[in-house]
């Protein structure tokens, strides 16, 4: 029965609308009647879904469409389709690269795939922004014991910082009806799945209409998704320093699903920066919004996003950013040279700051954000915590899950456990993860 089935091999790139939408074209291919591959040269079709944010991500596009070059020749050529934001921002161009693509089709059309596969003529390009309709149905999983899960609730962006595609590629922020929203959120937990996390270029943009016509915006949001039965835990990413509403501040307050981790980019500690950047705050501000955050529940620890070398980045104004990481301690963040982005603002400013020095700053600023991440782990060790546990681990009898913090931790401990919140004893600090053991209390 399989074997009459086509083969579907997904490749993601970029960030975790990306993977939701991965998720989704992989949903409606299972409809279709396709399985999933483990390699690109089992499969029928192979579906590159791509990031345009840096250049390096595009690039990885046209090396994997290099090496994939050679299926086309063999005696059964798979189809190839770039789907996501290279495929929006170049369109056509691609096919000037790499001729032997199959279609080229938006992040915004990606539900059109069905109908696109089934097009007698091809090559076919679809680059319409039909965002409603992508959301249409909610998606169903292809695991039964998948624990977690993300929920794009938002999608594009209307702050056009000057370094960024986004605007480009996904277009003005959009925000999905609340219906639409819960009835996804409700399948989710039907499924079995404990922890959602609400997904957008910008969660704080979010503003729809509820059942009652109501304007709901990304707090209100939350307080409705965490009232859904079956609901262990609440995650969102990612915020943006400017709108930090009263109401996320008392979701954060009053709702104990809702994990104490916030992931919240602040891009540079300089305000000269932030103002060329187009970022509508000041350190200042933005050390306040930690601060009111803090203030909401004192456990939240900060993880960030970091471009060093933006245009006319002076060694001051990086040094301002080494101060402010120092300042805030995060526990977890992201560093990116600043890539040149055609059609951006920031892609013609003339003090384009030269490689080695980006490359330089990039690497004080990574070695500064590792201490801390370590020193963020240390903390936790001899603590007791909550742990969901999502999956068997890499070696026999381990089960791994996750901390309220987004720590990755491994037990010893019975595949039964997976789904559920345990109390966990944190015993020993790895590269990257923590071992811990099940506290007795919890067993
Ligand atoms: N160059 C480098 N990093 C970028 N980011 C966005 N655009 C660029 C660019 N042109 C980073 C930002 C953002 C993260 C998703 O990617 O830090 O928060
Ligand atoms: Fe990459 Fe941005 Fe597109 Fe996500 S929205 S895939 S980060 S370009």
């Amino acid at each position: 029965m399989l074997f009459s089935m086509p083969g579907v091999w997904i490749k993601n790139f970029g960030c975790q609308t990306n993977v939701y939408d991965a998720e989704r074209i992989s949903a409606l291919l299972r409809k279709e009647g396709y399985h999933t591959v483990t390699t690109p040269a089992a499969a029928q079709l192979i579906v590159l879904n791509t990031c345009h944010i840096r250049e390096k991500a595009t690039e990885k596009l046209f090396s994997d469409l290099g090496r994939l070059r050679a299926l086309k020749t063999g005696p059964l050529p798979p189809k190839i389709f770039v789907t996501g934001c290279v495929a929006q921002a170049l369109g056509k161009e691609i096919w000037q690269r790499a001729p032997w693509v199959d279609g080229i089709v938006g992040p915004q059309a990606t539900h059109r795939l069905p109908d696109l596969l089934r097009a007698s003529s091809q090559p076919v390009l679809c680059l319409e922004k039909t965002l409603p309709e992508k959301f249409q149905e909610p998606i169903l999983s292809d695991s039964p014991t998948k624990v977690t899960a993300l929920l794009v609730i938002q999608e594009g962006c209307d702050n056009g910082c000057t370094y960024c595609v986004v605007p480009s590629t996904r277009g003005r922020s959009f925000s999905r009806p609340v219906a639409s929203v819960l009835e996804e959120a409700r399948t989710l937990l039907q499924q079995g799945v404990r922890e959602i996390t609400l997904v957008g270029q910008n969660v704080n943009a979010y503003c729809a209409q509820d059942e009652t016509g109501a304007l709901c915006d990304f707090g209100s949001l939350l307080f409705l998704v965490a009232a859904l039965p079956g609901i262990k835990r609440l995650r969102y990413t990612t915020s943006h320093p400017q709108d930090i509403t009263d109401t996320l501040l008392r979701a954060h307050a009053t709702l104990p699903s809702l994990m104490p981790a916030v992931h919240l980019p602040v891009q540079s500690g300089s305000d000269a920066i932030l103002r060329a950047m187009k970022r509508p705050y000041t350190r200042t501000l933005y050390l306040e919004a930690l601060e009111k955050l803090r203030a909401a529940r004192s456990d939240i620890a900060f993880s960030s996003d970091f471009i060093v070398g933006f245009p006319g980045e002076t060694e001051e104004d990086f040094q301002a950013t080494l101060a402010l990481v120092e300042e805030v301690s995060y526990a977890q963040a992201y560093a990116f040279k600043y890539s040149i982005r055609p059609g951006t603002p920031a892609a013609s400013l003339p003090e384009q700051v030269p490689d080695p020095v980006k490359k330089q700053r990039l690497a004080s600023l990574l070695a500064l954000l590792e201490t801390q991440q370590q020193a963020f782990y240390r903390q936790h060790l001899g603590q007791v915590v909550d742990v969901l546990f999502e999956k068997r681990g890499r070696h026999l009898g381990e089960i791994t899950g996750r901390t309220p913090h987004f720590l990755p931790v491994v037990v010893q401990g019975s595949t039964d456990l997976i789904g559920s919140c345990c109390s966990v004893r944190l015993t020993k600090g790895l590269s990257h993860s923590l071992q811990g053991e099940i506290a007795e209390s919890s067993l």
